[in-house]
């Protein structure tokens, strides 16, 4: 690869189709948990603009928590092997939990996270990634609301990084850099 040329290639999500589809996904929500108060776990740093934008939308009142996870080995791929780096401030019991995730790749960091949550006993657990992949390795049931789906590309922006760059992009982007 050229190391000059710029590593962000063509918008994949733009600006106005994630303003839309976040108002889809707040007012699901909304729709689904009237008289509750979800408690909004995301899951960090890449899950922060997506769940800011998402609970804005959400005509309910919200309570929010984060959790840091690493996941063991390269980078990019993942083992599926996670380990918490920040864990939740607040106690799950009888809550009604919505996780929080930016991309759902193999799935692998969604399955671990699902189970330690639901070993918390929520009243009730739903997950909402704003991407997914096309190709899981996860039943399709363990994602309840999705933004969009996406083919293998990498990408970054609106919370999604590269290294730790790109985050503060307010659209998708493909990544043609070193990963
Ligand atoms: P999974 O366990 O394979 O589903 O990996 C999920 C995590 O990998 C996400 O939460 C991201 O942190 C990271 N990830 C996967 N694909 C991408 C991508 O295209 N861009 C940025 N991060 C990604
Ligand atoms: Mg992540």
């Amino acid at each position: 690869m050229d190391e000059t040329a710029d590593p962000v290639g063509r918008v994949l999500v733009a600006e106005d189709d994630l303003r839309r589809r976040v108002l889809e996904l707040g007012a699901e929500i909304t729709a689904d948990y009237q008289g509750r108060t979800p408690l909004l776990v995301g899951v960090l740093k890449g899950a922060f603009m997506f769940m800011s934008d998402l609970a804005r939308t959400i005509d309910l009142p919200v309570e929010f928590d984060f959790m840091a996870v690493s996941s063991y080995g390269n980078a990019t791929k993942t083992s599926g092997v996670v380990r918490i780096v920040k864990d939740l401030d607040l106690e799950l019991d009888g809550r009604d939990v919505i996780l929080v995730e930016d991309i759902v790749d193999s799935g692998l960091t969604l399955k671990y996270l699902r189970n330690n949550l639901a070993s918390r006993n929520p009243a009730t657990l739903r997950v909402c990634a704003l991407l997914a992949r096309e190709k899981l390795k996860i039943d399709e049931s363990e994602l309840d609301y999705v933004g969009f789906r996406i083919s293998s590309e990498f990408v970054v922006g609106y919370g999604l990084d590269a290294a730790e760059q790109f985050r503060q992009l307010p659209y998708i982007c493909v990544y043609e850099g070193q990963q």
